[in-house]
């Protein structure tokens, strides 16, 4: 074959991408992308020190993708530094939270505020894809951030979401494999991603609703009523929500649980009610 026909075949089959790891110190990130591109754990701490850069190639379906993976460290420390140059131009995130410790979780909001005030105007957040691990889930007995909370947040945002552990491997390869091919198909369907409620079939306002019955101090502020509320009142509020999370209705992670849990709040309630 002619080489410039082969090469120019070449080039229209390989592909260059850029992705960063992101989530508070010691939670994981460097062990995952070791897992994956080593198939191996090393149990001891080192900090990554600043940014730490590597290279693999991987195949999607008839492509060769060639993926820079940019491994932030994240303690505070290194912010000013360094991480700050390296949001630009990435086409894919992991974030990545430790379920163990609930504040690594909470902190994935300032983790996506800080990315896109450093992206500043050309921030596109549309034409990146993000996934999130759940890691360490091997250590079951310490878990303090269950699943569908985690699904709830990730989802609603159209993000993937995924339960791994770098120590046991599991679920690394299923969600580098699903990383890199909605990669593969943002690139070629002109840079964008496809619409989250369109693909993940449940509203903001289901998300929101069950993010917020889960923190609810109390059966009222679980309907959202106000303390001393009449009868009619919290079998107004009951309903709104029945109809808006009912099982039948609704799949958003964690539904069926804020489901029970209002029925219960209204129970409760009204036994005390005249
Ligand atoms: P920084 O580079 O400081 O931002 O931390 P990091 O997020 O890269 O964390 P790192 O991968 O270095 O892992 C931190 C610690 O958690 C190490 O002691 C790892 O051995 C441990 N660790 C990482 N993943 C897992 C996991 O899935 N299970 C368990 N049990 N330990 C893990
Ligand atoms: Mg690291």
């Amino acid at each position: 074959m002619d080489t410039n026909v082969q090469k120019r075949r070449e080039n229209k089959k390989s592909l260059r991408i850029k992705v960063i790891s992101l989530g508070n110190a010691e939670v994981g990130k460097s062990c995952i992308i070791k897992r994956y591109c080593e198939k191996r754990f090393v149990p001891k701490y080192l900090a990554t020190i600043g940014i730490d850069y590597g290279v693999t190639k991987v195949q999607v379906r008839d492509r060769e993708i060639k993926v820079n993976i940019f491994d932030m460290a994240g303690h505070p420390f290194f912010y000013e530094v360094v991480r700050n140059e390296f949001y630009k131009d990435s086409q894919g995130v992991i974030l990545v939270y430790d379920v163990g410790l609930r504040e690594s979780f909470d902190a994935l909001d300032s983790w996506l505020t800080e990315m896109k005030q450093e992206m500043g105007s050309q921030a596109n957040m549309e034409s990146i894809i993000f996934v999130v691990c759940a890691n360490k889930v091997d250590l079951t007995k310490r878990r303090v951030v269950d699943e569908s909370e985690g699904r709830l947040w990730a989802e609603s945002r159209g993000f993937q979401y995924f339960e791994t552990s770098a120590q046991s491997g599991e679920g690394i390869s299923e969600m580098f494999q699903a990383f890199f091919s909605s990669i593969t198909d943002m690139c070629e369907n002109g840079g964008k991603r496809p619409n989250p409620e369109v693909s993940i079939g449940f509203t903001k306002e289901q998300a929101d609703t069950i993010r917020r019955i889960r923190s609810s101090k109390d059966s009222w502020d679980m309907l959202g009523v106000k303390p001393g509320a009449t009868r009619e009142e919290v079998n107004k509020a009951y309903r709104k929500l029945a109809v808006l999370l009912h099982p039948d209705k609704c799949v958003a992670p964690g539904s069926e649980d804020a489901f029970k849990a209002v029925v219960n709040a209204r129970t409760s309630l009204l036994k005390n009610i005249k």
